[in-house]
């Protein structure tokens, strides 16, 4: 036993030595163990977003921390100005690829999706030219077929008031309300990608939206860090952390992704574009240039690649947000009677609110900020990654290191005085007139920022204000408010709840 425990202490200091002989500089917790990485973080508890945060109030210099999980390194970013300084040097502008040894896996992702070996598709994981590419096109013709115009409004204003029929069926009893979004957030996305929507009531989509939450909160824990650094553990336990949930999930849609293609080509009329997805095929069809990421098969893999991420980072997210103004209207009910009385003033009850009522509302405005902020639904942001060395701050952060802000400390940290206390007020002058923070930063910052960041805004604003002009939210026991506590995941959402949801009118 003793003999044991010397010869790990040994590989311990051994592999602290070797892992610390590139990033002198950067400030961390301490002693690395093999396998495991920086152990002080395993002592923090279940909660790995509270865990980082806490660790790098204790241990970041300059804005950032050095922390090594299972063996992969990551510089956690807390100060605002480093990260906006980083996440809009083109050079920080990667998710790390398969070239990149160490951190090989995206790799995985391609397994997962059952795609063939190579570089990733899409656009969230993608990089390099095809990242460039395919983020210019998609936001390009998603802004061609509705995004950000008022069409778009109409589109779910629909949605809208499908919601509220749906939601005063369900005023007898109390409603567990988390999850209930998805289905009409993903609806106007899908109009405008795919020219369909989904019905409410498809038993078999609902399982998919539920399965999408639960990957979602399985894909931000520490153990899917695991998963990607030590893939033969899952050669030996196929099961082990449900990791073959994730990949029955994936294939799922990637299916459905693909069904979805293959009607569109046997539709499709290239002088008629009808949807985003035609549009692609288009551009698939005129590409001559082998290197592209629309060339043939490559542009299909794509295409497929980023509609699968769409579809998830589409629904979940937002969803999560109006879940958390739930929950905060029922904390606050003084809160929500402000924002309903704003509501009844400016827009009264003959139709419901518009985007182009939002100048009058103010308050409402500063309500759904301090929700954002509050709610802080993506905690650990999505990693970029360098791909050459980057000085910043006086620290050197070497290439090929991941980079993730701690959201918690940006939205939440000192510079807020407050910040664990919910006050719409922060956003707003002594005339009452809306005050924006640089440091509120939902869709993140920079070069990578949110593609969907247009809709989301809309969608948020649209559904909250419509669901606060026409209902109350109460507690499900008087007196007994739903707690902030989440379940950590890569997205948040809070622990269970149900809501008595009243009729004003
Ligand atoms: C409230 C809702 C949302 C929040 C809080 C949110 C947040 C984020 C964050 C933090 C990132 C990471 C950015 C980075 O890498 O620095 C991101 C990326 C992304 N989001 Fe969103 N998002 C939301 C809604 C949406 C919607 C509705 C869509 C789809 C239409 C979407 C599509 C994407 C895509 C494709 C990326 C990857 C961008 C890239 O890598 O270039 N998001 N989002």
């Amino acid at each position: 036993m003793l003999i044991l425990m010397c010869l790990l202490t040994l590989l311990s200091l051994l592999y602290y030595r070797l892992s610390r002989k590139e990033r002198v500089d950067l400030p961390g917790p301490g002693l690395c163990i093999p396998l495991l990485g920086h152990y002080k973080l395993f002592l923090q508890g279940s909660d790995n977003i509270k865990g980082i945060w806490n660790l790098y109030k204790q241990y970041s210099k300059q804005g950032v921390m050095l922390l090594n999980v299972f063996g992969m390194n990551n510089v956690i970013v807390g100060d605002f100005y480093v990260l906006k300084e980083l996440f809009n040097n083109p050079d920080v502008a990667n998710r790390g690829h398969v070239e990149f040894g160490k951190c090989n896996f995206i790799q995985k992702f391609n397994e997962d999706r059952g795609d063939p070996p190579g570089p990733l598709s899409g656009v969230i994981f993608s990089q390099g030219r095809a990242w460039v590419e395919q983020r210019r096109f998609t936001l390009k013709t998603l802004r061609d077929f509705g995004f950000g115009k008022s069409s778009m409004e109409e589109t779910i204003h629909d949605e809208v008031r499908q919601f509220i029929v749906y939601l005063k069926n369900c005023t007898n009893t109390p409603v567990d309300i988390a999850r209930k979004f998805n289905l009409p957030i993903l609806n106007a996305l899908w109009k405008i990608m795919v020219g369909e929507s989904f019905e409410y009531t498809d038993p078999k989509l609902e399982k998919l939206l539920n399965d999408l939450g639960e990957f979602a909160r399985r894909f931000g824990s520490p153990s899917t860090v695991l998963v990607l650094n030590y893939p033969w553990l899952f050669k030996i336990f196929p099961t082990l952390l449900n990791r073959n949930k994730d990949i029955e999930f994936m294939r799922e849609i990637m299916l459905m992704m693909n069904k979805c293609i293959e009607q569109h080509k046997l539709t499709l009329d290239v002088n008629s574009p009808k949807d985003v997805i035609d549009t692609v095929l288009i551009e698939i069809q005129n590409t001559k240039d082998e290197l592209s990421s629309f060339y043939q098969n490559k542009g299909y893999n794509n295409l497929v690649n980023t509609m699968l991420e769409l579809f998830v980072a589409g629904s979940e997210t937002t969803s999560t947000t109006l879940t958390w103004a739930v929950l905060y209207m029922i904390r606050e009910p003084e809160i929500q009677s402000k924002v309903q009385a704003e509501l009844d003033r400016v827009v009264g009850t003959s139709r419901l609110p518009s985007l182009s009522d939002r100048s009058q509302l103010p308050y409402t405005e500063a309500v759904l900020m301090e929700i954002q902020r509050c709610g802080n639904i993506v905690p650990n942001g999505v990693h970029h990654m360098a791909s050459r060395p980057i000085q910043i701050n006086g620290v050197t952060i070497p290439a090929n290191t991941m980079i993730s802000p701690c959201m918690s400390e940006i939205m939440k940290g000192d510079y807020w005085g407050d910040g664990l206390v919910f006050r719409p007020e922060r956003f707003l002058d002594e005339s009452g007139t809306l005050k924006s923070d640089e440091r509120l930063i939902p869709f993140s910052i920079g070069k990578r920022r949110c593609l969907g960041e247009t809709l989301a805004k809309t969608e948020y604003f649209l559904f909250f204000t419509a669901l606060l002009q026409q209902f109350s939210f109460m507690p499900e026991i008087s007196g007994t408010v739903p707690s902030e506590t989440y379940v950590p995941g890569a997205s948040i959402l809070p622990i269970p709840f149900k809501t008595i949801v009243k009729p004003r009118y």
